[in-house]
């Protein structure tokens, strides 16, 4: 089986502010065709991720520079994949904001796996695929990297992406976690429930041991899955399947609290004879609540058999915060 990846990245430069939100001081039609899409063989299944929106979604980039457009097929113990890095020539520092674009589309058998991009070294962004469909799918990562606008600057580095398992091992902190499995009715019925809690605390002392600066992460991750499995005689099996999780995040550093509800259900069914499925049906509902103590986001999201049947946003408060 063929695996291509392609990854477009991009990177928007604005230099205009919300109220002066105007086309592009000099139009750029080639940014107005990347903006779109990817192009659509066959059709290519949309994935989207619900994340808070960028400060810059609604602002028109002054400029777009394309970094590298690649094709990924056979990584695995490769190097990374690098190319000299330059800033835009049109469109020179400094700029009030840099948003890394990360477009990708996969199509063939491929499992998920984990990409990570640095320029000069610095690590500017890690992700993980997602699992693709026969006919492909695709989806798009954007990131604020104004932040690194000193080194996006300079023109002697190299950007790298590298497509591959990874392994992060700098975090310090406490987790807790307990997993319980049933199972029920000969086997046939399994249920998994799982709970990861984690906990980072920073503290920040001057040279007399007071605290002068505090922050905490909290965030839980709780997993339930249940399977039932039925025998129809002759090879063939309805399989149930049921799928709940979130996180749940809160932040706080100095007076400055926020939290993050991110959940998501899903219900599936397949009727499957000899390893084929001859019929099926699933559908997922998902919700993503923000809030701090200057804005809050909503946005709630439901699919059945892989098309969206609802999509709502709002930036209204509940009242209880
Ligand atoms: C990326 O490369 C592919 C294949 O070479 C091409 O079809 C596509 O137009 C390119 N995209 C951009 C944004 O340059
Ligand atoms: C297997 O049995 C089920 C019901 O018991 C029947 O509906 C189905 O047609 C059979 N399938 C095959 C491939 O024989
Ligand atoms: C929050 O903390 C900042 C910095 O410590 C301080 O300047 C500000 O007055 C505080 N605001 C409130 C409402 O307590
Ligand atoms: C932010 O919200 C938290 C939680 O409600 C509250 O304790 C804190 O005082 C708020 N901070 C400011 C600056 O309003
Ligand atoms: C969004 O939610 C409102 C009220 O909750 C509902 O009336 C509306 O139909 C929803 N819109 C979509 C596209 O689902």
């Amino acid at each position: 089986m063929r695996l291509t990846f392609f990854f477009v990245f991009l990177l928007f430069i604005s230099s205009s502010t919300l109220a002066t939100a105007s086309p592009p001081p000099s139009p750029d039609r080639y940014l107005s065709s990347l903006l779109r899409r990817p192009p659509r063989q066959h059709q290519q299944q949309d994935y989207i991720e619900l994340s808070h929106p960028l400060p810059t979604d609604r602002l028109v980039p002054s400029c777009s520079h394309l970094l590298l457009n690649h094709s990924f097929a056979y990584t695995y113990g490769q190097p990374p994949t690098s190319v000299p890095y330059a800033p835009p020539s049109t469109c020179p520092p400094p700029w009030t904001y840099v948003v890394l674009d990360l477009r990708v589309a996969v199509r063939g058998d491929q499992y998920d796996r984990i990409a990570g991009l640095w320029l000069g070294g610095v690590e500017l962004l890690r992700t993980s695929t997602a699992e693709p469909t026969e006919d492909g799918v695709y989806w798009r990562v954007r990131k604020d990297v104004t932040k690194y606008a000193s080194l996006l600057a300079r023109s002697d580095l190299d950007f790298s992406v590298m497509l591959e398992n990874l392994v992060n091992a700098d975090f310090e902190q406490e987790t807790k976690f307990e997993n319980s499995i049933k199972f029920q009715n000969n086997g046939n019925d399994k249920k998994v429930k799982q709970s990861v809690t984690s906990k980072t605390e920073i503290k920040i002392t001057n040279v007399v041991g007071e605290v002068v600066g505090q922050a905490s992460l909290k965030r839980k991750y709780p997993l339930k899955v249940i399977t039932s499995t039925r025998d129809m005689g002759n090879g063939t099996y309805h399989l149930f399947t049921n799928v709940d999780h979130s996180l749940k995040e809160r932040f706080s550093s100095g007076n400055i609290s926020s939290s993050l509800t991110n959940s998501q259900a899903s219900d599936g069914w397949m009727l499957v004879h000899d390893h084929n499925v001859l019929s099926g049906e699933a559908k997922t509902d998902q919700s993503y609540v923000y809030i701090d103590n200057y804005s809050c986001y909503t946005r709630n999201v439901a699919a059945v058999n892989g098309q969206l049947t609802r999509d709502n946003t709002s930036f209204i408060c509940p009242n209880y915060w």
